[in-house]
């Protein structure tokens, strides 16, 4: 097979916001507990961090952490979560009928992310509670001090304010699974009054607001126009959420499933602009993928684990241990995010240690990277600066859900301080190579940086802790010809093919 890009330097899209690498930390399961966290673990530190993740997180390279849910935030009493450990409550965790200790809460989350290299995307309990809350956590984090919420978190601990930039008014507000689940009237309101009073405590802070939890739901696109409405002037961003599966186990429809999330980013964005001409506003309002990822193998696991043990702490939920396919779909879905890069913003694959992640960890013991942790890896280190126009000539195939669904899935982004264009790829053929040619117009090619390969697997092959062989590697087939670089895209494979031109 043959496919062909063309790209030109005068032509892009937008800049990559690197929040879009985002990632989310619940307290859900063993994703704080046993996760990032396990004092007595042999690397932890003197916070009882473990520091074999926290060189994980690194390598990943996420830049933006979500925190603390997830459907967990909706019954969240913040304050139980700071001040003196001993004196914290334990509380029945309704969302996922776990025992939350409240070990960890925001200053021991900010210290980690501080040596994670990450900063903070704060979610704020629209649920069981309200605006008082929400402009209360506001002023605790980002007022320096001389009020009584910042003398607090001064007394605390803190001296300095963690700055939180980024706020999400609630989660999922319109799932009948969550915690004070409301009507778009409802959650559009105290939305909008969360918002206004978070900003007025801080002027420099962003608020994304709750789209639907997905776009199967009832109300989806209306929902969406409604909190909108009620919200427009006061929030910068409309949150949409989607989690895929192989059930089916067709391996063409499973790939092609990237093509639902580029339909949805464009069904939401084309709903905010409704709302925006009807409004007359000059203001657009931008999309936070702050939930998105693959999650279907460990579900009927855990409607066991939560009957045999119910309101145990750090009950092993939503343990998906993630294959080559997953690592296939999770690149095409990197690679629709880029693509769509000037209406998407923030997202978060959702997330980050233990549950529904890149990163497993066992108790006492080791830490490893699953599958789907190097397509993140490549794009989160390498895929910043400005995604280029590209025009692909592909052969397509068609399945049950789709048709035109190229063969090759890709993207080229340009950064200019590196030298550097950057190409991701994603051959869906399972039966054929590609001979893929890059046309980069306007630029001076001055060779390859490098080209790195995750192909070769059986689609169902898993990393364990003992063996991480699901990994990409490096090669030096590709080949640069003037302004034209050609590389063989392996029958399955995840691609990252970097070109050095001038600046
Ligand atoms: O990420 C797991 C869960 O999925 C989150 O808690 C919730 O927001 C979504 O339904």
């Amino acid at each position: 097979m043959k496919a062909k890009m063309t790209i030109n330097r005068a032509f892009t899209i937008a800049k990559v916001d690197p929040r879009i690498y985002g990632t989310f930390v619940e307290h859900l399961g063993r994703c704080v507990y046993e996760g990032i966290y396990e004092p007595g673990h042999k690397t932890a530190n003197k916070l009882g961090f473990r520091k074999d993740v926290q060189s994980l997180v690194k390598e990943l390279g996420t830049p933006l952490i979500r925190y603390p849910g997830g459907n967990f935030v909706s019954g969240y009493n913040w304050e139980d979560g700071i001040g003196p450990k001993e004196n914290r409550p334990r509380r029945l965790d309704l969302a996922w009928k776990t025992m939350e200790t409240n070990e960890v809460g925001i200053h021991e989350f900010a210290a980690w992310t501080k040596d994670v290299n990450a900063e903070i995307n704060m979610a704020v309990n629209l649920g069981t509670k309200g605006i008082e809350e929400a402009r209360n956590i506001v002023e605790y984090c980002n007022h320096k001090s001389g009020s009584y919420w910042s003398d607090l978190r001064r007394k605390n601990g803190d001296e300095e304010p963690f700055d939180i930039k980024t706020w999400c008014l609630g989660n999922e507000m319109d799932g009948p699974w969550q915690m004070g689940a409301k009507t778009a009237d409802e959650y559009g309101r105290i939305a909008a009054e969360a918002a206004k009073m978070m900003k007025w405590t801080d002027d420099r802070i962003e608020l994304v607001a709750c789209g639907s939890s997905g776009s199967g739901m009832p109300t989806f696109a209306s929902w969406e126009a409604t909190v909108l409405e009620h919200t427009y002037e006061h929030v910068d961003y409309l949150s949409l959420h989607v989690y895929y599966d192989n059930r089916a186990n067709d391996l063409k429809g499973y790939l092609a499933k990237s093509l639902n999330m580029d339909n949805f980013i464009k069904s939401v964005a084309s709903v905010c602009d409704y709302v925006k001409a009807k409004k007359r506003s000059k203001k657009t309002i931008f999309l936070s993928f702050d939930e998105w990822n693959v999650w279907y193998h460990s579900n009927a696991q855990d409607e066991e684990l939560k009957e045999k043990d119910p309101w145990a702490e750090a009950l092993p939920l939503l343990e998906d241990v993630y294959n080559f396919e997953d690592a296939l779909l999770v690149g095409c879905l990197l690679i629709t995010l880029l693509k769509n890069c000037d209406r998407v913003k923030i997202a978060c694959l959702a997330q980050l240690v233990n549950v529904i992640a890149p990163i497993m960890t066992e108790k006492g013991g080791d830490a490893w990277r699953q599958t789907t942790f190097y397509p993140f890896m490549h794009a989160a280190n390498n895929g910043l600066g400005t995604v280029l126009t590209s025009v692909v000539d592909v052969p397509a195939y068609s399945c049950e859900e789709f048709e035109n669904v190229p063969y090759i899935e890709s993207v080229a982004v340009h950064n200019e301080e590196k030298g550097e264009v950057v190409i991701f790829a994603v051959n869906r053929n399972s039966d054929e190579s590609t001979e893929f040619d890059i046309d980069l117009q306007g630029f001076n090619v001055l060779g390859i940086n490098a080209f790195s390969e995750l192909s070769g697997h059986d689609v169902k092959a898993t990393n364990t802790k003992s063996n991480g062989n699901v990994k990409p590697r490096d090669k030096n087939t590709a080949k640069a010809q003037g302004n034209l670089v050609s590389a063989e895209l392996a029958p399955l494979s995840w691609n990252m093919i970097k070109v050095k031109v001038q600046s």
